[in-house]
């Protein structure tokens, strides 16, 4: 798994090889493999999919990844909502036992592994590997102070791996046609394919699977482009937590490095893509309000700064503020990224910086306006119909 290069497509992308190889050996703990399907970032909507489409895909690499970390129980973490995929992976895992794959002595090998898998109960938090641990538990899912880091002391004080679902999925066509193969995809830092979600003001909605490096520019050719009439106004590379791009960023390749340099981050690849129709703060405002309900309010800056975001937002997007609100709403992020517990916060600001950054200039026609102008467009827009009607 080193050698392929694979990095965790859960967002941060760190080495899947390294991660499994950080579990000690030798010791006389239980460890345990722990699937993170929790997907709950607005725009993220790759694993969801990818196990209703193939729950035994990720159950064959739930089986060649415990093997490796010597798991004899591997959970499946999924989102509670989505009742129809938990029970498309109930169904998998029950055929996977009547087949041998899973449960005592696998195919003869004197292995066993026991899969389960829990729903989570609806909250974004328990995305974060440690929350999902602490959920998972049976206590309330706020994120544990590392060190110590899972792989040393996880589930139930036990070494622990977490894994994105899309990671886990990847390993058994690693293992069948070998690292070579897969890291003769992608550049020389980013290997491998991926899943990138193309959703919004796109021709052809979906999940297209390209090595990573592929560009925006490639991926809307092969979705059919935005929506006809209209131009591409703003993106994102990897959901709602991630800085926002625009039309300029469209040949930045998409893999870790470039996403960084370009000043975003890669993240989930989740390209949600809004065209000229939409108001940027409209959107941002909705996204904050989506981060202060689901700041789990273990830490100050992220439980009040989210609240003061929201409240700052909302003056802005009605036009009822003043442009000295713009000078707030940096400061508030500046004292919440890095300052707060876990990445949920550092999230809820991207989106609000960079949004200031490419479109000051939306924010004080709010202000100008008295609201907001695509509302007046639109209400000219009905009048004018009605006129002629
Ligand atoms: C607020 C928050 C929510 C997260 N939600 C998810 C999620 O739904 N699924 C996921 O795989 N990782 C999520 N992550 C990242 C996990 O903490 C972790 O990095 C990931 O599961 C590791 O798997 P990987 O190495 O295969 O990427 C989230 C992180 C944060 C801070
Ligand atoms: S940053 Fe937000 S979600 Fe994370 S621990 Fe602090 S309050 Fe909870």
């Amino acid at each position: 798994m080193k050698a392929s290069g694979l990095r965790g497509r859960g967002g941060a992308g760190f080495p899947t090889g390294m991660k499994w190889g950080f579990i000690p050996q030798g010791d006389d703990k239980p460890h345990y493999l722990v699937v993170n399907a929790d997907e709950a970032e607005p725009g993220t909507c790759k694993d969801i999919p990818l196990m209703m489409a193939s729950p035994h895909t990720l159950l064959e690499g739930i089986v060649i990844s415990s093997y490796a970390i010597r798991a004899n129980l591997a959970f499946i973490y999924v989102r509670g909502e989505v009742l129809h995929v938990i029970r498309r992976l109930q169904n998998a895992v029950k055929e996977a036992y009547r087949a041998g794959h899973l449960g005592a002595d696998i195919h003869g090998s004197g292995y066993h592994l026991d899969v389960v898998v829990h729903a989570g109960a609806g909250a974004y938090i328990c995305g974060e590997e440690t929350a999902l641990l602490d959920s998972l538990e049976g206590r309330r899912g706020q994120p544990r102070l590392r060190p110590p880091f899972p792989a040393v002391a996880g589930l139930y004080a036990c070494p622990t791996v977490i894994n994105n679902v899309e990671s886990i999925a990847s390993v058994p066509s690693i293992v069948t046609n070998g690292a070579d193969w897969f890291s003769s995809m992608g550049t020389e830092k980013s290997k491998g394919m991926t899943l990138y979600s193309l959703s919004g003001h796109v021709q052809r909605p979906g999940q297209y699977e390209a090595p990573l490096g592929i560009t925006l520019r490639q991926l809307l050719d092969l979705a059919g482009g935005v929506r006809e009439g209209h131009e591409l106004k703003f993106w994102t590379p990897g959901g709602s937590s991630t800085p926002l791009l625009t039309a300029e960023h469209l040949d930045v390749p998409l893999d870790y490095e470039s996403v960084g340099a370009a000043g975003s981050m890669l993240g989930t690849k989740a390209l949600q893509i809004f065209d000229d129709t939409t108001c940027v703060v409209r959107a941002v405002a909705r996204w904050t309000e989506f981060y202060k309900h689901e700041s789990c309010g273990k830490c100050t800056p992220c439980r009040e700064g989210t609240w003061w975001l929201v409240q700052t937002l909302d003056r802005l997007e009605h036009g009822q503020g003043t442009e000295a609100d713009l000078e707030l709403l940096i400061d508030l992020c500046d004292n919440i990224v890095g300052r707060s517990f876990c990445a949920l916060a550092d999230g809820a600001a991207a989106p609000i910086t960079s949004s200031i950054e490419f479109f000051r200039d939306e924010y004080l026609a709010h202000l100008r306006g008295g609201g907001c102008p695509f509302d007046r467009e639109a209400s000219t827009l009905f009048s004018t119909a009605g006129a002629s009607a």
